[in-house]
């Protein structure tokens, strides 16, 4: 449940580390102390304690005292009461709001498509128009009646929603679908689940929000769907394949984790686990026509060979021998040339991707300028006319990076309603760094550019022979510039309130454990947990990191960090692992989605594995106050620089169903409708109990539906829910 793990044969290790760069770290491993499970002796360090004195002394919510004036006409403060941890198959509330489901997996998109069955007898072409699976990262765009852009809409708008990944069990009649090789329609059901839903909702009569089925927007971005290659990489020698020898087009795109929403009207989609979708033959790496270059890209993404590619999809055997759709999903070199074959596909992937939600014939672009990562999200720093636009992304795997774009075009508030021709503008040329944080609380932007920080054709981990071959080899790009490895870079989210940005570093298990690297300042702790009887080890938790850029400028080469929380079961160690003081009201693990509203409430979401055992995943609401606010401590021998406990301004909002992950959260600009993903419930149902709903780990929506009368036999289905407050008021205030 941890790392968005779809049970499968030959399934791609998401959590193998790739990154084998010796960048510098501190060798500094903290000696396991306590488990979280043991009852706490003595008490807190000075440091903890000096941190925690701002909850001690029960600062007020929302007393920022240093912070701008929110823009927004939201005060920006937390008034709800906190909900407690839940084990419950259900979507816990704080008091006095409710939630309904909006749109779950299998939902049609038109009117002449069949609802759900519950069965998994639809077809495989049929999730061309319906929802796909685990609904992720999704924006609001309002709406006119019209149907044009206005972003002052709450009553009417368009959802995109991205469809990250799916839990193949519950899409099939039975398990005769899984077999191998695999059956077409099974595949093509599989493949048509991902990708990218745009969905347009009204309030009805009665003030509820409904799919509208006959609108002409409602589109599936499938991983089929023609998608365009824009910026350096755009018909280079990389993107070369059978289905576009010019090396400008794919098809598609897949594992859309999170996502964005740029200032002209579009949507970006980020493409996150996408390498464990293909399989590599035994043998590939000799293969007389694989150069050196091309096994070492391939190794740096996790693409190895040997690999079966998640799902088994190349598998197929498709009605139609002269379709391509299966066997685009092995990399492996089969043709007399690039050009014959889908040995580049992999490199057709990995990136942000825009959608014109509102031009449904237009084709998806990739911005390859802003790198080929595990991207998570996309997320735009504050915009200043005349300023470049800058769009920060984290690569959301063990010891990777977090990069910044800033592009060479100014912003001009003139291309606000530009679509895509403004997405050309600014996100096809700029320049991409990736970040350093230095151990005295500063950090630095290096730039990745070609022949420069040691990016030329001669050098020895890879032939950097352009601009397209730096931006294809992001990661060893990044290794070479000598950037710092995190623990696990997830959403990145800009306070509006005063520019700073977050970045949730999701956990690391791996940190500071045997040959791996050992903590940091950035990354600074290592510590011993059990869930259960199991005992977890490195940075379990997570934490939350954030910067503010020099003088405040988002193209600033330089920046300040701090720790903003770290997740932390409330009784562990004050010392080592609850630094942030965190109480039962807000405790939590895994920080994952992150996202500000326009008030400046930051709404942190969880993707948990490491303290299930006492709690589903979860919805927490804060109101930060900023970097520095704090002081600098040591965590056991590692020091650091942490921000002011949260104490009651963060505060838990909603507790999930069982073996769910929130994630995705938007609002309507009247901040009386905030939508949120309830991802894969039951995910770790077995495939064996397909025929016996008993032993399926939830069941939720159905839980939550009265009008069912045996929930107990239903599927669980990943689902947008919609969540007001029972007065009618602010969502969070
Ligand atoms: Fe798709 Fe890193 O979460
Ligand atoms: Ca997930
Ligand atoms: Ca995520
Ligand atoms: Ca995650």
């Amino acid at each position: 449940m941890t790392d968005n793990k779809t049970a499968a044969p030959l399934a791609f290790d998401e959590d193998a580390i790739t990154n084998t760069s010796a960048n510098r770290h501190f060798s500094d491993v903290l000696q396991v102390r306590l488990s979280r499970r043991q009852a706490l002796v003595g008490g807190m360090s000075a440091s903890a304690a000096f941190l925690l004195g701002g909850s001690l002394a029960g600062c007020s919510v929302g007393d920022d005292d240093d912070a701008p004036a929110p823009a927004s006409p939201f005060s920006a403060s937390v008034g709800f009461t906190a909900i407690p941890k839940s084990l419950a198959d259900a979507v816990s509330l704080a008091s006095g709001y409710s939630a309904s489901v909006l749109y779950a997996l299998g939902d049609p998109l038109d009117n002449a498509t069949s609802a759900w069955s519950d069965a998994g007898t639809e077809t495989g072409a049929s999730y061309e128009k319906r929802s796909g699976d685990h609904h992720d990262g999704m924006s609001w765009f309002g709406m006119t009646a019209a149907g044009a852009w206005d972003d002052s809409r709450s009553d009417r708008g368009l959802l995109c929603i991205n469809h990250e990944n799916i839990t193949r069990i519950f899409l099939h009649a039975d398990t005769t679908a899984l077999a191998s090789p695999r059956p077409e329609d099974a595949a093509l059901k599989e493949i048509n689940a991902h990708g990218v839903g745009i969905v347009e909702v009204a309030k009805n009569g009665a003030g509820t929000f409904e799919v509208n089925r006959a609108s002409p927007r409602n589109r599936r971005i499938t991983p089929n769907t023609p998608a365009e290659l824009h910026g350096a990489v755009r018909g280079s020698r990389f993107t070369v394949t059978r289905y576009s020898t010019g090396g400008t087009m794919t098809r598609g795109t897949i594992n859309n984790c999170a996502n964005g929403k740029t200032p002209w009207g579009t949507y970006l989609t980020c493409e996150e686990n996408w390498a464990g979708y293909f399989k590599r033959a035994a043998g590939d790496d000799t293969h007389v026509q694989r150069t050196a270059a091309e096994v070492t890209l391939l190794k740096r993404y996790g693409i190895n060979q040997g690999a079966g590619g998640n799902n088994a999809w190349a598998t197929v055997t498709p009605a139609d021998s002269a379709s391509t759709v299966f066997s685009r999903w092995d990399a492996s070199i089969v043709g007399a040339s690039a050009a014959d074959d889908f040995r580049n596909e992999p490199n057709t992937f990995g990136w942000v991707v825009e959608i014109d939600p509102f031009a449904p014939a237009a084709n998806p672009r990739k911005r390859t300028a802003l790198g080929r990562l595990a991207h998570e999200n996309a997320e735009f720093g504050k915009l200043v006319a005349g300023q470049p636009v800058v769009v920060y992304t984290g690569d959301d795997s063990r010891f990777e990076y977090i990069y910044k774009f800033v592009s060479d075009a100014l912003w001009d508030p003139a291309d606000a309603t530009g679509g895509l021709a403004a997405g050309d503008k600014y996100l096809n040329n700029g320049t991409l760094y990736v970040a350093r944080f230095n151990a005295d609380g500063t950090g630095e932007w290096l730039a990745l550019e070609h022949q420069s920080n040691g990016l030329g054709e001669d050098n020895v981990t890879f032939p950097f022979t352009s601009q397209a071959a730096v931006l294809v080899a992001t990661r060893l790009a990044a290794d070479v510039a000598g950037a710092t490895k995190m623990d696990r870079p997830e959403w990145i989210a800009v306070n509006p309130r005063n520019g700073e940005v977050y970045c949730t570093l999701t956990n690391n298990s791996n940190r500071a454990q045997g040959a791996n690297p050992g903590v940091d300042a950035a990354n600074p702790r290592n510590y011993t947990d059990l869930r259960g009887a199991t005992t977890q080890r490195g940075n379990v938790n997570g934490h939350i990191i954030r910067w503010r850029e020099d003088n405040r400028r988002n193209d600033a080469l330089t920046f300040a960090w701090d720790i903003y929380v770290f997740g932390a079961q409330a009784d562990a160690d004050p010392a080592l692992v609850n630094v942030s003081g965190l109480t039962t009201d807000n405790d939590m693990s895994s920080p994952d989605g992150l996202w500000f509203d326009p008030r400046g409430i930051l709404w942190i979401q969880t993707d948990d594995g490491a303290y299930v055992d006492v709690s589903n995943c979860m919805m927490l609401a804060a109101v930060p106050g900023e970097v520095g606010d704090g002081a600098s401590v040591a965590i056991g021998a590692q020091a650091t620089h942490v921000g002011k406990a949260p104490g009651t301004r963060l505060r838990r909002f909603l507790v999930g169903p069982k073996e769910c992950e929130i994630t995705g959260v938007t609002m309507t600009p009247d901040g009386r409708t905030m939508f949120v993903n309830i991802q894969h419930p039951g995910e770790d149902t077995a495939s064996g109990n397909l025929a016996t709903p008993a032993g399926y780990s939830s069941h939720w929506p159905y839980t939550a539906d009265a009008t069912v009368i045996d929930a107990t036999l239903k599927r669980p289905r990943s689902a947008t829910i919609v969540i007001t407050k029972d007065n009618g008021g602010v969502i969070g205030s």
